[in-house]
């Protein structure tokens, strides 16, 4: 089925279970510690090995020699893998640099052995009898110091330039009588997600079986046969509970192949859970950008020249921080320049991490709008709505439905905007200097064809079966609610199976695509058991209306259960619709801080986010959604840095200890505001993502408010107290 709207279904005109706050179905098991977390699944693997990683002691180099017979002689050792003595391996398409190093070394912590025990504990005593020597190279580790060697690169490969431009950009900043001109530095930043890689790899024969945590259960299926030089059809992956991804398990990564190599070495199932202190240098991180923003407006605050550039580095072949993406769709302006530059660096790879591109693009734009009212002397909150554009900026394509304006107003309303204080560093409570912030959020709105497979049971219930995954976004429970809506039957008799590979191939969860799209392929599903289902009965499915589990046309009604059992598949593509339109969401950030004038420690009041984003499917789980986006972006404003040792390479703090992310006692209450749209062209249900648009604005929000507080303006992320003082 293709969506091509505004076609589709009238199906959700009066939804009963769609758009209804739904307590998550996976709730219990996952409060109760009974949710079967990969490492945990006892039920598949009897008797499993333990593998344990051991990560390069270099960034940069080569391994001279690798002496592993100690680690082989160890107790209980089955096994020692590495890639001089491992099947050869094929680099997958979706890492850039090999998953197991050697004798070539590409970044620190990289993986160069795994060894294979009876116990963890054995493993871990033998790993350490692994000796390593290596023949250190010099690396590009300082950002800064690369930019010079950075090549311009482009959102499209195949434009003639990779800068995207339009009308006369340096013409009309120099001559505006209003502008802004700064640099903003974002330092990287890591996933930082509760449950670490983890697998258990089974061989049967030449079929592989992983159990593992992964957003993206396609990918990783293709990526690892590739990886394994064998048919895709002979690897299953499984992963249906996951603590936790922001992007970091988009893809395959060590912990998959090595388990896989480490089963096959000792002839049994093999977990691995990459050790804590390998996480960070091991795997992919935010990277960091510098980026500058020049702003030139008219004295009556419109916008006529945004200019947005942005250095990140990546190993060579890696993709650049997208940074500048919203600032080509958030204000209007006849003059504009958006462009990336790229420096090969040799750190571990960056790759995304959630909203990758917008999170740390709107820090730096949305402190220069800041920055922009007032040297206008205008409110911040009239600037943004006066600079708004209803269609791409240099095109005539309009965005499917946007309502930044609404976002804007409403928030200011219910936040109280107007008792802000223009003029910084006025409010003083005792030794708390207090102030407003405000920033535009963001993100766009991608949808992936995505495939489902429903089953109408004997007992009248109904089963859902897809790859698609839940990484605590509460994927199962909105495909219980579209299954339940579509079917008419109540949502305690939906039954949801995620994230097994031999189900119908769904848009997985990345880029805040996976529950418009999830659902729409759950829906076609749905559509097409209809149609089964009034096959049996002799009428036409389309036709018949699926209430309270019964089907009736006209003047005949049957009970549903008497139609099963029967099954039926079903896949939704996104049409045509995606050249004729932008479709994106937007929200308003809201925040007010203290900070002390002694100490400069900043301590967050309130936090505001007025969202836009289509239909909310499930308004419960979307806002814990967006609260913890919210938290992620006070975390990006105030505290997240992963340190770099310039000279050797790597990631100084490389654990949860070291890499700091907010604790409840830094957040405050926060409230989410979803304005009640439907966004006509994106979906059957009209809805899009949220996931990731939380997270894009509060940061620069919260920076916003900083200054306000205490007229001090910091360009240099995470703001920690010592930038005040
Ligand atoms: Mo998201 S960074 O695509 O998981």
């Amino acid at each position: 089925m293709e969506f091509n709207s505004p076609a589709g279904s009238n199906l959700f005109d009066k939804p009963k279970v769609i758009g209804k706050s739904t307590p998550r179905i996976d709730g219990p098991l996952k409060a109760s510690g009974t949710a079967p977390y990969a490492y945990e699944r006892h039920d598949v693997a009897a008797n499993p090995a333990y593998g344990y990683i051991v990560g390069s002691a270099i960034a940069k180099g080569r391994l001279t020699e690798l002496d592993v017979g100690d680690a082989e002689r160890a107790p209980g050792v089955l096994g020692v893998v590495t890639a001089a003595n491992s099947q050869k391996l094929t680099k997958g398409d979706f890492n850039v640099v090999p998953l197991l190093g050697g004798p070539e070394i590409t970044h620190y912590h990289q993986a160069i052995a795994l060894v294979v025990a009876e116990s963890f504990e054995q493993a871990r005593a033998a790993a350490g009898l692994v000796r390593a020597r290596y023949e250190r190279g010099s690396g590009r580790f300082d950002l800064a110091a690369q930019a010079g060697s950075a090549d311009p690169i482009g959102y499209d490969p195949q434009a003639k330039s990779p800068i995207d431009s339009l009308g006369d950009f340096d013409a009309a900043f120099a001559s505006a009588p209003v502008k802004i001109d700064q640099h903003y530095h974002v330092p990287a930043e890591s996933h930082a997600m509760m449950e670490p890689f983890a697998t258990i790899a089974a061989w049967e024969g030449d079929r592989l079986t992983v159990w593992t945590s992964n957003q993206m259960i396609d990918w990783a299926r293709k990526d690892l046969a590739k990886t394994l030089n064998m048919p895709a059809e002979n690897v299953r992956v499984d992963s249906p509970y996951i603590g936790g991804g922001f992007g970091g398990k988009l893809f395959l990564r060590a912990d998959v192949l090595l388990a896989a190599l480490g089963a096959r070495a000792a002839k049994r199932p093999v977990k691995v859970a990459m050790q804590r202190p390998l996480m960070i240098n091991n795997s992919t991180h935010r990277p960091a950008t510098i980026q500058h923003v020049r702003l030139a407006a008219q004295r009556d605050g419109k916008l006529v020249a945004i200019g947005h550039e942005s250095l990140s580095g990546n190993q060579p072949g890696g993709s650049p921080e997208v940074a500048t993406a919203q600032s080509r769709f958030l204000y209007g302006a006849p003059n504009r320049r958006t462009l990336m530059r790229l420096a090969a660096m040799d750190l571990p790879e960056g790759n995304a991490m959630r909203a990758p591109g917008e999170a740390p693009g709107h820090l730096a734009l949305e402190v220069a709008m800041d920055e922009l009212a007032e040297a206008l002397g205008m409110d911040p909150v009239e600037l943004r709505i006066i600079n708004d554009t209803q269609v791409v900026p240099g095109t005539d394509k309009k965005f499917s439905d946007r309502n930044l304006v609404r976002c804007l107003r409403e928030g200011a309303e219910r936040f109280g905007w107007s008792k802000r204080n223009p003029r910084p560093a006025q409010v003083r409570e005792g030794r708390w200097l207090i102030g407003m912030g405000v920033a535009a959020g963001f993100r766009d709105a991608p949808t992936q064809h995505s495939a489902a497979r429903v089953r109408l049971r004997e007992d009248g219930g109904i089963s859902v079966e897809t790859d698609m995954t839940d990484i605590g976004t509460g994927s199962y429970t909105i495909i219980a609610q579209t299954a339940a809506e579509v079917m008419g039957v109540p949502l305690e008799r939906v039954s949801v199976d995620l994230g097994d590979s031999a189900s119908p191939v769904s848009a997985g969860s990345g880029g805040q695509w996976g529950a418009a799209s999830s659902t729409a392929g759950v829906y076609a599903a749905c559509v097409n058991l209809r149609r089964a289902i009034g096959q049996k009965l002799g009428i036409d499915g389309d036709q018949a209306r699926f209430e309270d589990g019964r089907v009736i046309l006209g003047d005949r009604s049957f009970a549903l259960r008497d139609a099963g059992p029967v099954s039926a598949e079903g896949e939704m593509t996104f049409g045509k619709f995606k050249d004729d339109y932008q479709v994106s969401t937007f929200a308003g950030h809201f925040s007010e801080v203290a900070v002390d004038a002694y100490t400069g420690e900043v301590s967050l009041r309130r936090m505001l986010a007025v969202c836009d984003a289509g239909r909310i499917l499930n308004p419960l789980s979307a806002r814990s959604q967006v609260i913890g986006a919210m938290v992620m972006s006070a975390g990006a404003a105030l505290m997240e840095e992963l340190a770099v040792d310039k000279r050797f390479g790597f990631f100084v703090n490389h654990d949860l200890a070291q890499y700091e992310v907010p604790v409840h006692a830094d957040i405050p209450e926060q409230e989410v505001v979803f304005l009640d749209t439907l966004d006509p062209i994106v979906s059957p249900m009209k809805a899009k993502g949220v996931g990731e648009l939380g997270i894009c604005g509060p940061g620069a929000a919260i920076a916003n408010a900083i200054y306000n507080a205490t007229g001090i303006r910091v360009r240099d992320y995470p703001l920690t107290l010592d930038k005040y003082l």
